[in-house]
């Protein structure tokens, strides 16, 4: 069975100073959680979380991106092994708002998998339509192509290891979620897609997140679905009782 894997990504907010207040309140609130509970944080505040989830080992460190080089004239880029370099465990791959504001792209988003995974980082990869292409029936087309370009040239094993995060655009930072019945069959189609480029076996172990305007209120439904496996969360991550509730929403 997949384990749940429930992520912040508290985007570009937080400094250290917040971020440890964040976590003195989130961290003993969910301490018996059942799912994997990851905060993907700003690179500045990485090495100040990790410092200070050591004693809590219930919560995993990520980053919001990387570059797929090792190192090299890339002003202002930071590297995968500099996020291994300060223990960093997962890193969020082709975020929709890295993809439309900074340029990202199917083939730089399957460098960056690959360099992450080479180097031992899981990688969250952010997969979604955007609503004029959901209202003109594209969603299916979009979102499977888009997962069969990031995963190009992996081993099913490696694969096995790649988080998907499935999220509408339109659905971000919007308040509007996917029905849980249509977040739930979009995610079966990328399983699908899945199964077709690597096998069921490895289409069955990958966990498909659902990402946007995820909240205490909608969690449960979500999450209890049959190919839901967690969620990526953006604004309600920022606060550490109603975080603290999406990760335990099978107590609700
Ligand atoms: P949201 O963001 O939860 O604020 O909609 C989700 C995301 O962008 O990962």
């Amino acid at each position: 069975m997949r384990k749940k894997v429930i992520a912040g990504n508290w985007k570009m907010n937080m400094l250290p100073g917040d971020a440890l207040k964040f976590l003195e309140e989130f961290g003993p609130l969910v301490k018996d959680s059942t799912s994997t509970i990851v905060l993907c944080v700003p690179f500045t505040d990485i090495f100040y979380v990790k410092n200070y989830v050591s004693d809590m080992p219930w919560i995993h460190v990520g980053a919001q991106n990387m570059h797929f080089e090792d190192h090299g004239a890339f002003t202002g880029e930071v590297s995968g092994e500099m996020l291994k370099a300060v223990e960093c465990e997962y890193v969020i791959i082709g975020h929709s708002e890295r993809r439309e504001y900074f340029a990202e792209t199917d083939e730089t988003v399957n460098k960056k998998i690959k360099k992450a995974l080479e180097l031992g980082l899981k990688p969250i990869v952010c997969v979604g339509e955007k609503l004029e292409q959901r209202e003109s029936g594209l969603a299916k087309e979009i979102i499977t192509k888009q997962t069969h370009l990031a995963l190009e040239g992996l081993t099913g094993e490696q694969v096995k290891g790649v988080i998907i995060a499935y999220e509408p655009i339109w659905a971000i930072g919007t308040g509007k979620t996917a029905t849980a019945e249509d977040a739930n069959n979009s995610i079966k189609d990328i399983r699908a897609q899945i199964a077709e480029d690597f096998g069921q076996d490895v289409a069955d172990e990958v966990i498909i997140q659902y990402g946007g305007s995820v909240k205490s209120s909608n969690a449960k439904e979500l999450f209890t679905t049959s190919d839901i496996d967690g969620g990526l969360v953006g604004g309600a991550s920022l606060k550490p009782d109603e975080f603290s509730k999406i990760v335990r929403y099978n107590e609700q």
